[in-house]
């Protein structure tokens, strides 16, 4: 034990007889019937706290990982929740600290187990690398994530192919879901990301109008709608449009349930307490007992959410019956066919609008705060935008055409998606990688070691241990070859720049990596490279306090801008 250990063991045996002594002079005070109770409990609870708080300080873990000194009985490491809403930031703080060479280290998150629960902090590419790649048995999805997205909050009582864990059920929905998703349907989805980012170009260069009287644009919102109406129509054939003049929610297909007008503010809701909830399990102790109006309020939204979507599956149920069919994802879950059940079809539908709505619409926030930090670089967008026919296309949509055929129709999808100097977008694909590089809603990928235990590194892990992959550490390091990672350099992302980041499993570590690596990133980028181009080639973009502040970051469900406020003004050639 190292002297720092012996302070804490004294201070311990100290202060846990003083609790000892308080709780006695509190019984003291008890109704005389009580005492002989009221004192065997709280002697009990108070002398196991005092032996297991012993026992944590003079434990040793069998391995040689350093620990983040400070952690108490219980509580573990409770400093890096001095601010939840820095969370990560603390804990890339302390692995900065604390790492052995091989970038290992050891946390403990407060946990009803006495000792806290440990977790391993694992900040080395290969590591990472070979965790990822040996999904979905060696390393799984955190128990702790599946149960909070299952349990009183979950929409469905099954697992989606983001819960789901062990070849059989994960392969299963990934097989199913998953290929709705590739470059071939990816490339069907074109038309429809075009038309919600006119929506949004529309509504900016009204916010444009009044640029003098210092209107403020909510980014974040606005690419909230953005994202939810493009997953809606392309995951789901849903024809949402919630950023057109009417944003009311319209379904016009004959015989369509009326959309539920709240269904992203519902959905996003529950993502919140997911967020809440994996941040702090203790919250899922406490909000039951403390927060019964609040969590009976979301439910009654999970409720309306559920009953739309059981009125959904029915409907697409009879259209393919009546013989229609329809590329959807919807369509496809539902077609008996696949064979799902409506709660498998259910758990998946939230899962696409959870891990496809809010990630995207960061990323894009991030992006345009720093674009609105850089003038030449909102200049090459838009003289990237005139190039494709990116603003031709606009301009004639905003006047009425919808004949217009769709810009760079000769380039094919795998071209747009990558690095190429071919590729239309290039620097909007560039400006959507980094911000993602630098921000990415996932800093840190949770994992739990399955069944047989595993060999990492040299080191021996036993079933159960929760792991944190640092991904954006590998990112941002020059360990792995990231030259000048602080600066935000779209160009980096181009196959004709000298710096550009050349090796495929760092250049998708924001989207995850191996079996299980997320199957919405070809829409995602796809998306995010059509909507900046429309932006800039009609509007200007300004950063609100006239500074070169981002953002503050915030760690909610995901890690995102606290807020993402701009002004926006007419594009002036
Ligand atoms: C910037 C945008 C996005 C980011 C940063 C992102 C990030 C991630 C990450 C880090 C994972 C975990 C991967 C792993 O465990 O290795 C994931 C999984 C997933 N993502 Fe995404 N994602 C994005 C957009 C999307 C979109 C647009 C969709 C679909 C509409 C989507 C659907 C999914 C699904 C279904 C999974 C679970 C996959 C599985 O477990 O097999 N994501 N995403």
């Amino acid at each position: 034990m190292s002297p720092w250990d012996y302070v804490k063991l004294v201070a311990g045996v100290g202060g846990g007889a003083y609790i000892l002594q308080w709780w006695i002079s509190v019984v003291d005070r008890v109704d005389g019937f009580w005492t002989p109770f009221v004192l065997t409990i709280t002697l009990t609870i108070a002398a196991a706290t005092v032996v297991m708080g012993i026992a944590s300080l003079v434990s040793k873990d069998n391995d040689d990982i350093p620990s983040v000194p400070g952690a108490l009985p219980f509580l573990g490491n409770v400093g890096i929740y001095r601010d939840v809403e820095r969370f990560t930031s603390n804990v890339e703080a302390a692995v900065k600290r604390y790492e052995n060479d091989k970038g290992f280290t050891s946390l403990r998150l407060p946990s009803l187990n006495p000792f806290g629960q440990r977790v391993i902090l694992v900040n080395n590419k290969d590591a990472i690398q070979q965790m990822l790649t040996r999904r979905p048995t060696t390393f799984e999805r955190p128990q702790l994530l599946v149960d909070v997205m299952h349990g009183m909050l979950g929409f469905s009582k099954d697992l989606s192919v983001f819960t789901s864990g062990g070849f059989a059920d994960w392969g299963r929905a990934r097989r199913i879901t998953s290929p709705s998703f590739n470059h071939t349907n990816v490339a069907t989805m074109k038309p429809q990301c075009f038309e919600v980012a006119a929506s949004l170009v529309q509504r900016w260069l009204e916010a444009a109008k009044h640029y003098a009287t210092g209107d403020v644009v909510d980014a974040l919102e606005d690419f909230n709608l953005f994202t939810f109406s493009v997953v809606a129509q392309v995951g789901f054939g849903l024809p949402f449009d919630a950023l057109s003049s009417d944003s009311t929610l319209q379904d016009t297909r004959e015989g369509a349930p009326k959309p539920l007008s709240t269904l992203l503010p519902d959905l996003k809701e529950t993502t919140k307490h997911q967020g809440d909830w994996t941040l702090n399990p203790l919250l899922q102790v406490l909000d039951p007992l403390f927060s019964k109006t609040k969590l009976n309020e979301t439910l009654i939204k999970r409720d309306r959410v559920r009953d739309y979507l059981d009125e959904l599956i029915e409907f697409e149920k009879k259209q393919l019956e009546e013989g229609g069919h329809s590329k959807s994802l919807l369509s496809k879950l539902s077609d008996p066919a696949t064979k799902l059940t409506a709660e498998e079809v259910i758990s998946n539908f939230t899962t696409y609008f959870f891990a496809g709505v809010d990630t995207t619409a960061v990323g894009l926030s991030w992006s345009i705060c720093y674009a609105a930090l850089d003038r030449s670089l909102q200049r090459k967008l838009a003289e990237e935008a005139d190039a494709a026919g990116v603003t031709a296309w606009i301009r004639a949509r905003l006047l009425g055409s919808k004949q217009q055929d769709l810009p760079f129709s000769d380039v094919g999808i795998a071209t747009l998606l990558s690095n190429s100097s071919k590729n239309s977008l290039k620097l909007a694909r560039g400006v959507f990688l980094e911000a993602l590089r630098l921000h990415p809603p996932a800093s840190q990928l949770g994992a739990d070691v399955g069944a047989d235990g595993a060999e990492l590194m040299g080191y021996r892990f036993e079933p159960g241990t929760l792991m944190f992959q640092m991904l954006r550490n590998q990112m941002c390091s020059e360990r792995n070859n990231v030259k000048d990672p602080a600066s935000f350099s779209p160009e980096r992302w181009c196959e004709d720049s000298p710096d550009k980041i050349d090796d495929a499993f760092l250049s998708a570590l924001m989207f995850g990596g191996g079996p299980r690596i997320c199957p919405g990133r070809h829409l995602s980028v796809l998306e995010a490279s059509i909507v900046l181009s429309c932006i800039f080639s009609h509007l200007e973009v300004h950063n609100v306090s006239g500074g070169a502040a981002l953002p503050a970051e915030v760690t909610r469900f995901t890690m995102q801008p606290e807020m993402a406020l701009v002004r926006v003004s007419r594009r002036i050639n």
